[in-house]
């Protein structure tokens, strides 16, 4: 079996971070969001994997490589625009040959790994698998499965569920879905989408199955979700200080502070990673919060938020729920207590006063 990643789109819902970093290099817990879905199909055994692309390919290839580093051979496939999900299956026909495939949405993270689900499809082979948790499927899709565990309907972003299950972006496909892309139209949005050839399938009578993913799962394509995915990784990291922490500094619960960092006159509530080279001085950082690499953070106070590498906060306190993009500097002349919600891209220059 084969793996196909998708992982080019636009990640509008992410901007304006999505502007300047692929949504699905985002950081959760200091990695890459695209590392959890590369490493659980390491884990299921899957060593072939095709990556779509879009313009974002070189972003991608510069932390991804040959895939040597996830223990993985990855041979990229070009998508000139996004056109959809099934389009991207038409692209990657090549590639794909007549194996059968995985197909994983580079933003879906699953913290269980996906060996149950590959595990099924081998065990029980069927036409195609899609993969099914309890949820609000209006985001995305919906799936309408019978008792025998079948899906008899499938409806991508539906106005009125019909059902509390949401479509997860695991597919398992076998060859017969070369025909299906190739035989449906495109959506309203223009798009060709990945939904409408597994309701093709269903309605020429293929067998198509729905397998129930029991843990945590989210789409990380938006910002509360890629906050959600950060607490439920950090709940399980450390503790680990491997950098330098003075005797000023209060660490409490789980804490990360990596190779390289310095921590002083500070309190660290966990679970939280400080990243390499990092400087933390004065300072409160509070639980879910990831400190990016080379990040500088002085006289300030942080709680559930992703910091990313490089980034400079001084002299600000209360922030909360915020993603703040790589080299960015957040800075006050005057201290400011006040909660922040802050969602930042790269290189922004913020000062509060
Ligand atoms: C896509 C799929 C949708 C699926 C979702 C899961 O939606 O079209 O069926 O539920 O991924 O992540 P998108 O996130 O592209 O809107």
């Amino acid at each position: 079996m084969k793996a196909l990643v998708l992982s080019g789109g636009s990640g509008t819902r992410l901007r304006p971070l999505s502007h300047t970093m692929p949504k699905q290099l985002v950081p959760i817990a200091n990695k890459p969001v695209l590392a959890y879905g590369l490493e659980a199909i390491r884990d299921a055994g899957i060593t072939e994997v095709g990556i779509v692309v879009g313009d974002r390919m070189e972003d991608i290839r510069e932390i991804v490589g040959d895939g040597e580093r996830y223990g993985i051979k990855v041979t990229y496939i070009p998508q000139a625009a996004p056109l959809g999900l099934a389009h991207a299956v038409v692209i990657a026909r090549e590639f794909l040959g007549g194996d059968d495939f995985l197909m994983y949405l580079g933003d879906n993270v699953v913290l269980e790994g996906i060996d149950e689900l590959v595990g099924r499809f081998r065990a029980a082979p069927c036409d195609a698998q899609i993969t099914v948790h309890p949820a609000d499927p209006r985001e995305g899709g919906l799936a309408v499965l019978d008792a025998g565990g079948r899906v008899v309907a499938v409806e991508e972003k539906p106005k009125n569920p019909t059902s509390n299950l949401a479509l997860m972006g695991i597919y398992v496909f076998t060859p017969v879905i070369h025909e299906a892309v190739r035989s449906i139209p495109p959506s309203a949005r223009g798009e060709l989408e990945i939904t409408d050839a597994i309701g093709w399938l269903i309605e020429k009578g293929y067998d198509v199955r729905g397998h129930h993913y029991q843990g945590f799962w989210r789409d990380a394509g938006m910002i509360d979700s890629l906050l959600e995915c950060n607490q439920a990784v950090l709940d399980h990291a450390g503790p680990r200080i491997l950098g330098k922490v003075d005797e000023d500094t209060e660490v409490i619960g789980r804490v990360v502070v990596e190779e390289g960092a310095t921590v002083t006159r500070s309190r660290l509530v966990g679970p939280l990673v400080v990243g390499a080279e990092a400087i933390v001085d004065g300072s409160y950082l509070g639980p879910y919060t990831s400190v990016g690499e080379q990040c500088v953070i002085e006289d300030a106070a942080v709680e559930y938020s992703i910091v990313m590498d490089r980034a400079v906060i001084r002299d600000v306190r209360g922030i909360h729920g915020s993603l703040i993009g790589r080299a960015t500097t957040v800075r006050t002349a005057t201290s400011v207590r006040a909660g922040h919600r802050l969602v930042l891209g790269e290189h922004s220059q913020i000062v509060l006063s």
